[in-house]
């Protein structure tokens, strides 16, 4: 099958997944549209980071279907997944802490899009001038703000139509985390979808088109970015409701 216009990019059907015998996910339909942002939200636990694992092929899926442009990824390998052009910038970072930034980059050129290296370096420096100021030095010598630009940049070398991105906000300073909101917003309109999961449950629903709630591995709410923040029953989503129906707002 292949791409079409009302075809969403990323479209996940009744997906249950987790770890060993244990299911983590349960019965997820979510979809993203090209050029979007979507926001997962959800307390600790709720099961995001295993919602992006199960997308990027990092955790088994168990029942559902996983289809990226026209394409079923239901199952895939990592390594397959970036390759189509869904990249994942996983919670905690995960850069090569031992290596400078310029090699974190280049360990994460996989030439999927035909851009060289060093054009997407430079697309990467321009984005993060801190990270071409700091090419020479160890990851590991860097703030928290830095590394989470760097982990970006990594994904941003695979070439990504869709960027999935975990907690990219979590542990850093107030100014740090609008700079990061801002590259965000930034790549959208670059052209970039985004699939954002975050527990800064404000900014992230100023930033995002549309937004879903899980809690307890099951979706339990769901609508435009803006009408859920407006909406009385986002606490209650996120609090507790563990029981009840899917909520569309
Ligand atoms: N590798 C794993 N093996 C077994 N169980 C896991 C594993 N990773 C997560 N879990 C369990 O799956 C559930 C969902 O975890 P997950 O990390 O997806 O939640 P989360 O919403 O990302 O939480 P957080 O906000 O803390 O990052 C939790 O009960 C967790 O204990
Ligand atoms: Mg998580």
């Amino acid at each position: 099958m292949t791409s079409t216009t009302s075809e969403p990019l990323l479209r996940i059907a009744g997906l249950s997944s987790g770890y060993g015998r244990v299911n983590v996910l349960d019965g997820i339909d979510l979809e993203v549209d090209r050029q979007e942002i979507v926001v997962i939200l959800g307390p600790n636990g709720a099961g995001k980071t295993t919602l992006l694992n199960s997308i990027s092929g990092v955790a088994r899926t168990g029942a559902g279907r996983v289809t990226f442009d026209g394409r079923d990824i239901t199952g895939a390998k990592p390594e397959h997944v970036v390759r189509l052009g869904l990249t994942h910038c996983p919670e905690g970072r995960q850069i090569f802490q031992r290596l400078t930034v310029e090699e974190n980059l280049l360990a994460a050129h996989i030439g999927r899009g035909g851009k060289s290296f060093e054009t997407l370096r430079a697309e990467v420096f321009e984005l993060f001038p801190i990270l071409k100021e700091r090419r020479n030095g160890m990851a590991s010598r860097m703030s928290g703000g830095q590394q989470q630009m760097l982990a970006i940049g990594r994904a941003l070398m695979a070439e990504p139509v869709l960027l999935m991105l975990d907690e990219p906000s979590l542990g850093l300073a107030p100014k740090v985390v609008h700079q990061i909101f801002r590259i965000i917003l930034d790549l959208s309109t670059a052209g970039i979808s985004i699939l954002l999961v975050e527990q800064n449950v404000q900014l992230a629903l100023e930033c995002g088109d549309y937004a879903y709630m899980l809690n307890t591995g099951r979706i339990r709410l769901h609508g435009r970015a803006q009408e859920i923040a407006a909406h009385s029953s986002l606490g209650e989503a996120y609090l507790g409701g563990a029981t009840g129906e899917t909520l569309h707002v």
